[in-house]
């Protein structure tokens, strides 16, 4: 990615926009690793509490509980606050769940620990992309706001690394507490950078956001998103109510849709049961963490690959790709499980289809559907949108979280991967049909494709959205 490198003080805008990106994209950092360090974690916290299979899950799930919170807050504090100041409060946030967590003397103030924990990560999920969404120049925006999801990844490989260093000793405690130390950073970091633009225009701020977008936009580029700005406001009453407007319905089709989708087609199913899963397939259980570390490996390596193809081929080709993959290595996983017995082979096709199918998830549907919701929804309500479609995802999250098992009991994991498989197919027919593509198109852009009732997939594979290069 590039920014105007032949403009005047192109380098000095180019340096702004990737320090904070970097910094926002701790945010997501922070989010990874919370959700990824519970699977090490509790392997040792279940050793030194005892607790009924109830609280048990509480434990476990309790952080997505509060992440759904914490996307329901986090919109409208993000439309009320602002962004920056809310991704500053989340890194708080953040950091007295994990100390928390790390000093609890009884399960039940672990558990108060987690759903803090849990009430950040659920801020940070959507500011994050907010913030990045809003700050970037139009042509470079997937990869940036995709920067996110990548520390997301990487937040979650990490996880990994201090499960394993902690391992030693059963040290639990310091592995959810070494979540502080992201968070210290974040909230220093913030305290530097600028609240984002669009917010500023809209609360009356004009030549604060005029500063802050001349640190990344040349004059020419800044008169004219100051107009497109104005514009949007303008025309809009803003509130709550404007989702339920029926212009509004494409849109929240899109972004509820995605949610719950990305959710119900397996995603954590892996990431927070990889091991088990591996060992079924007959791994020994040293073997089955170190696959585990290969799973968080492909992780990020496929979210580097969107990041890079993001802004060069578009939205819907990422998210086709991905979703005819997961679909095809769902049904081969299912296949493995289905067949008697692990000999050799079909281990090696069950480790195989799992590695594809998260390559599969991180090159399309993990980084798309944060991006998507960053940009489809009008500005007066971008935070408050965010949040609603947010809550869909945790939700998801959780549901599937706790059914996974009693699926496995129910139909077999390899009637699980073939359910998986089937929702992924849905997925995909939902794409094709309502998901729009956004690429290289200013945020204003997108709106006014979404008042005239212009925004979205078609069903002769064209994409209403994708007319005009017009930044
Ligand atoms: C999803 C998370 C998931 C992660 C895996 C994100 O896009 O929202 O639920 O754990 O990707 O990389």
């Amino acid at each position: 990615m590039t920014v105007d490198t032949d403009a005047p003080g192109a380098d000095s805008r180019n340096r702004f926009v990737y320090v904070t990106a970097a910094l926002a994209a701790l945010n997501g950092l922070l989010f990874g690793f919370d959700t990824g360090i519970i699977s090490g974690a509790f392997l040792y916290i279940r050793d030194a509490f005892t607790m009924t299979p109830l609280v048990e899950g509480i434990v476990v799930s309790g952080a997505l509980a509060g992440a759904a919170l914490g996307a329901a807050l986090g919109g409208y504090l993000a439309d009320r606050w602002g962004r920056r100041r809310l991704i500053l409060v989340s890194a708080v946030v953040f950091f007295v769940g994990s100390l928390v967590m790390a000093i609890a003397p009884t399960v039940e103030v672990l558990v108060v620990g987690r759903l803090i924990d849990g009430v950040a990560i659920g801020f940070a999920s959507i500011v994050g992309p907010l913030y990045l969404s809003e700050i970037a120049p139009p042509k470079i925006r997937g990869s940036l706001v995709s920067l996110n999801q990548l520390a997301v990844t990487v937040g979650i490989l990490s996880s990994y690394f201090v499960n394993y260093a902690f391992a030693d000793g059963g040290q639990w405690r310091w592995m959810l507490g070494t979540g502080m130390v992201p968070a210290v950073i974040l909230a220093a970091g913030m305290v530097f950078m600028p609240e984002s633009p669009r917010w500023l225009v809209e609360h009356d701020r004009e030549s604060k956001a005029r500063d802050v977008l001349s640190r990344t936009r040349t004059d020419d580029q800044i008169r004219a998103e100051l107009a497109e700005i104005n514009e949007t406001i303008e025309a809009e009453d803003g509130g709550l109510l404007d989702l339920l407007e029926p212009w509004m319905r494409p849109a929240l089709v899109v972004g509820v849709g995605l949610a719950v989708l990305q959710q119900v087609t397996g995603i954590n199913t892996v990431i927070y049961y990889a091991p088990t899963i591996l060992e079924s397939t007959g791994f020994e259980s040293s073997a089955s963490i170190l696959a585990t570390v290969g799973i968080g490996v492909v992780n990020v390596v496929m979210t580097v690959v969107a990041v890079v193809l993001i802004d060069r081929r578009g939205r819907r080709p990422l998210l086709s790709v991905g979703l005819v993959g997961m679909t095809l290595t769902l049904v081969a996983l299912g296949a493995a499980f289905y067949l008697p017995g692990f000999s050799g082979f079909v281990g090696t096709v069950a480790t195989g289809s799992l590695m594809l199918y998260v390559a599969f998830f991180a090159v399309g549907l993990g980084p798309v559907f944060w991006l998507l919701i960053s940009e489809i929804y009008p500005l007066k309500v971008r935070g408050t949108a965010m949040g609603v479609v947010t809550v869909f995802n945790w939700v998801a999250n959780l549901a599937v979280s706790l059914a996974f098992p009693v699926m496995v009991a129910e139909i077999t994991t390899a009637g699980t991967f073939w359910v998986f498989a089937a929702l992924s197919a849905v997925a995909l027919a939902f794409t094709y049909r309502f998901v729009p593509e956004t690429k290289g198109r200013s945020l204003e852009a997108i709106e006014s494709d979404l008042r005239e009732n212009m925004l979205g997939g078609s069903p002769d594979g064209s994409s209403a959205g994708t007319v005009s290069d017009d930044d």
